[in-house]
């Protein structure tokens, strides 16, 4: 695996894979788990060469968020990837990303205000910031996002239609823990009995599928199974739970297959998010 620190080279290393056939670009920030290296399965099946990007962009962070402390374990993501067969890896510092004076940036308006961005102001700005960046510099075929950050993945599909961007969005399904725990590099801010209550999040999903399974649609009814859930565990501070379209992220009338159903809580210091797809 070549690791490209800068901007130059991995224009250079990416053109090259390019010639040999499609490029897949799955964008991270490092502190992989099983959930990244399922998007770069999905890349390694898709595509001749698999390029991985590590950055933790401090434009996504808020001042109080946990940017400073967000987990950094270079050297075991290098492994993990090794063996996931990725043949590049793009892993730049922040001043080569934003250069002194870096002045431009993506705004996705009110798409990137809702759910999660309406607890985290700017922060889908910054995402949205960056992964173009990497669009740029690594002009993949195809980019891999998880459907754990349906929103993100909401705020991005805009994006790219928007800017008229070539690759093709590849969005893969949540990975779990075996306690049905969403993965997330996050979940290592947990202590054992944070984690205990965490699991309020899928049980909550898990109810609310059994609801829509029976032939509940109304997102009323729905969504009061899942909070009855939520609310028997005290360690959770429910942040927001919606049925919404997945692709506006508006709120729906009636379930139907393939609406966003979403959660956002806070598990001690830790915020978390888990959603569903409803079938
Ligand atoms: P990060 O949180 O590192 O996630 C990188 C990618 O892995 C995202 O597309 C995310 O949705 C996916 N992912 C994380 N956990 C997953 C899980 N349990 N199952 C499936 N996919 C999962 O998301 C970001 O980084 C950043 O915002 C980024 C897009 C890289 C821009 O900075």
């Amino acid at each position: 695996m070549r690791i490209l620190t800068t901007i130059a080279e991995a224009r250079i290393a990416c053109r090259e894979a390019r010639m040999r056939g499609e490029l897949g670009l799955v964008p991270t920030m490092g502190a992989l788990h099983a959930g990244h290296i399922s998007l770069v399965r999905r890349a390694r099946e898709d595509c001749e060469t698999v390029a991985v990007s590590i950055f933790v962009n401090p434009l996504q962070f808020a001042a109080n968020e946990d940017f400073g402390k967000y987990p950094r374990q270079f050297e075991q993501d290098c492994r993990m990837l090794e063996a996931a067969g990725v043949e590049l890896l793009f892993a730049p510092t922040a001043e080569e990303m934003y250069p002194a004076g870096a002045a431009t940036f993506v705004d996705v308006g009110e798409l990137g205000a809702k759910l999660d961005g309406a607890s985290r102001p700017g922060h889908f700005r910054g995402v949205a910031t960056v992964v173009s960046k990497l669009l740029h510099v690594i002009a993949p075929d195809k980019a891999y996002f998880g459907q754990k950050d349906a929103v993100q993945v909401a705020v991005l599909a805009r994006m790219m239609r928007d800017l008229n961007f070539e690759a093709e969005l590849v969005r893969c399904p949540i990975v779990r823990d075996a306690d049905c725990l969403a993965m997330s590099s996050r979940n290592a801010y947990l202590s054992a009995a944070e984690r205990q209550q965490a699991l309020a999040l899928p049980r909550a999903l898990i109810a609310m599928k059994a609801a829509i399974a029976a032939g509940e649609r109304s997102p009323v009814r729905v969504l009061a199974e899942g909070l009855i859930v939520l609310a028997a565990e005290p360690g959770v501070a429910f942040e927001y739970l919606e049925a919404v379209d997945a692709d506006t992220l508006e709120r729906v009338t009636k379930i139907e297959p393939g609406t966003l159903i979403a959660v956002a809580a806070r598990v001690g210091g830790t915020r978390l998010i888990d959603n569903m797809l409803a079938e």
